[in-house]
This record gives C-alpha cells, structure tokens and sequence, in this order.
C-alpha cells in the first residue's frame, strides 16, 4: 500500500498543508512540538477511522477552528484510493471513500493498513496488559471487520453488564440473557485472538532468531479468563466458559463488576522459556516490541499480499545502530514514514524522501 499525498485543513496545528510522499522512505523531520507526528495522525486516521492517540474526534481540530478536514490519496488493492475525513465541533464525523460515504468506521477498514511504532510501545511488554489487548485488536481489526464490530458489541455488552451488576434491582432474567450472549461473542473473540496470536508467534520466532543470532526462541502466551490458552483449551473453548462463568458469577455479584471475559486478556511473551516482562533486560523488552512490529508488518503481507504502511514515530533515536540498520534493511521493500528530530543518521538512505516541518507547514522538501 502507498500513501501518495495529504491535505490538511485546520487539522491539529496545520491550518492548510498539501504533503506529497514517495513510495519507499519519507523522514519527517524538525524541532520538537512543530506537528511531524500530527502527520502519522492524519494518515493513520484512515486505516480505522478513528485516531491513535485523541479520545475524541475534535481534539483533531485546530483550536482556532470549529472544522477540519484531511484527503488522503493512496493506492492499494491495485487501485488508486481518495479518501476523505471531514471533522465538526457540532457534528459527527464523515468519512467518504472515493467520494462515497463511510456509514461505519468499519466500512472503512481494509482499504489502507497502517502499522504503528511510536516510543510509547517499548514499555508494551512491561506495563500492564491494556496496550497489549489494545495493540491486538488494533491488528486484527484491520485483518477480520468481524472481529471490529464482534469486538464493539462486546464492549456494549460488558457495560450493560457492569450497570447492572451495581444496580440493587437488577433483573436477573436479562443479566442471565445478557451473560450468554457475552460467553457467545467471547468464544469467537478468544477462538481469533488464539488464532491470530498463533500466526505471529510464528513469523516473530524467526525474526527474534535472526536478531538474537540464534541465541533467543520467542513465544508468546495467551492468557484468557485464567488460562493459558492451547489448542485443547480451543476445542472445547464454549463448555470450559460457561462452567467457569457460573463459577465466576457470584464474585461478580460481589464486587459488582464483570470480573471476567476477554476485557480482561493478557499475552506473556517469553524468551527462552522466561517471562520478558519479569526478567527480561529493558534492551531485550524494547526489541521484542521491534520484533512484534516487524512481525505484524509480514502478517499483514501473508493475509492480504500486500505491504501495510509503517509509521515509525520517533523511534529511530531509541534503537541502537544495529537495530536501526535491522529494521531498514528488512523493511526495504515497502513505504515507510520516519519522524525524528536529527535526520543526519538517515541521510545515507537511498531513494529517501526528507520532509522538514516547522510551525506546522513544510518548509522544506527535499528527494535523495
Ligand atoms: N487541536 C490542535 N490545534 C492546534 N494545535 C494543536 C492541536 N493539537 C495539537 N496541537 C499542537 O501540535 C503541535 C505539534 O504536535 P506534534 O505532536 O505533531 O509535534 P512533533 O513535531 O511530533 O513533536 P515531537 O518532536 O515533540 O514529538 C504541538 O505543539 C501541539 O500543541
Ligand atoms: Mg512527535
């Protein structure tokens, strides 16, 4: 997939910015604060419809402002793609793809993948489990719009649930309702995330190989409703829940909170045999997450044929020159967006594309 041009209208600091980008390695580069990663925003936007980092969507909208739009021209499935965002203080988002609108952000996914890296990922393996889930769904949800919208109901019903777990009158006829459509769409949500856990534990396996010298065999566990998952947990996933959700039910009642379900899922990544979170080294924990981004990346080659984007937002300065060198010569072949403050490491690059920001505009565009 490439990314060919964007154009921002009163979208974070920029007021207007028209950015052309080539199809292997653009570095957007400047000082601190002056709106480079507001760019990897702008982009990422279109893979899921939402951003990566506001809560809400008209954080997105210059302050000044009270509307804001972003085009995307883009190419992927071998077509060229025109997508729209248009953002309103007083109204809800459009979205339109090809002049036509997007009725749900899930409408959208597919049609550009993005893989995101920015520095708050290298604490993913030591911090808790909530960046990992959301990490998963994220790649997921871009591979399966089922597992997206599976996902959304779930989320709906484990409030419903929660608001009536603290509710003294609860009716207890749909709480039971409530509870078997919950163990329904849980059996389908843990079933992908095994499944899909599974695939990139395979691809980065060889890539931790290749960057430990052979020294370090990655796995990564999946932990759901108090269980490593495996293949014999899987087969008999629907029986195995409902005993334990009847089981788990009356500490629910008691503490009035949905104590259990794929909310709460976690991923152990082990190095030999080890857990990376207790007793990995910092270095060791950062390069599994490069390990994990790689991986993605070559995940989403084998399940679509194609080459996701990668947004690598700062994060060249906190790898080593070894590791820079492993991520660019094993992502050659595909488009990559680089921020950083200090381009003079990368001005080795061949057919780098170097964008310098300032104060919200480019003020500068040159091609090596
Ligand atoms: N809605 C908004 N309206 C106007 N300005 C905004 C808005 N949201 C964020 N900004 C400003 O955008 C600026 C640039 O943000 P951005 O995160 O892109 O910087 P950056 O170039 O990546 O900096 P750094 O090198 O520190 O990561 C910030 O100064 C921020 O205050
Ligand atoms: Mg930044």
């Amino acid at each position: 997939m490439i990314v060919k041009k964007i154009n921002l209208k009163n979208f974070r600091n920029y007021k207007r910015a028209e950015i052309d980008f080539n199809e292997n390695i653009n570095i957007i580069y400047g000082n601190n604060a002056q709106g480079k990663t507001n760019i990897l925003e702008g982009i990422y936007l279109f893979s899921l419809g939402k951003s990566n980092r506001a809560q809400k969507d008209d954080e997105m909208i210059n302050f000044d402002e009270n509307e804001a739009s972003l085009e995307l021209n883009f190419f992927s499935k071998e077509r060229d793609k025109f997508g729209k965002i248009e953002l309103n203080r007083k109204k809800r988002k459009k979205i339109f793809l090809n002049e036509i609108p997007v009725k749900r952000n899930s409408d959208l996914v597919g049609s550009l993948n993005v893989v995101f890296f920015g520095p708050e990922y290298l604490s993913l393996v030591r911090e808790g489990p909530k960046n990992r889930r959301k990490n998963l769904d994220i790649l997921i949800s871009q591979l399966k719009v089922q597992y997206m919208n599976s996902l959304s109901d779930y989320k709906k019903l484990i409030e419903q649930k929660s608001a009536l777990l603290k509710d003294d009158k609860k009716d207890k006829i749909f709480l039971s309702v409530l509870n078997e459509k919950i163990i329904a769409l849980s059996v389908y949500l843990i079933k992908t995330r095994f499944l899909y856990i599974k695939k990139i534990e395979e691809i980065s396996k060889k890539i931790q190989l290749e960057i430990s010298e052979g020294k370090e065999n990655l796995e990564l566990e999946y932990i759901s409703c108090g269980m490593n998952i495996d293949e014999n947990k899987i087969k008999n996933l629907e029986e195995i829940l409902k005993k334990k959700a009847e089981e788990m039910f009356h500490r629910e009642e008691k503490y009035f909170e949905c104590i259990f379900g794929p909310h709460r899922d976690d991923i152990d990544f082990k190095i030999n045999g080890q857990s990376l979170k207790l007793f990995g080294s910092q270095g060791q924990q950062k390069t599994a997450v490069l390990v994990q981004k790689i991986a993605e990346v070559e995940l989403f080659r084998e399940e679509i044929g194609e080459y996701p984007v990668l947004l690598l937002d700062d994060i060249m300065s906190e790898l080593d020159s070894q590791r820079q060198d492993f991520v660019l010569n094993k992502l050659s072949n595909m488009q990559i967006f680089i921020t950083c403050t200090d381009a003079e490491r990368l001005k080795v690059l061949k057919d780098a594309n170097f964008i310098e920001i300032e104060k919200g505009s480019m003020k500068k565009c040159t091609c090596i």
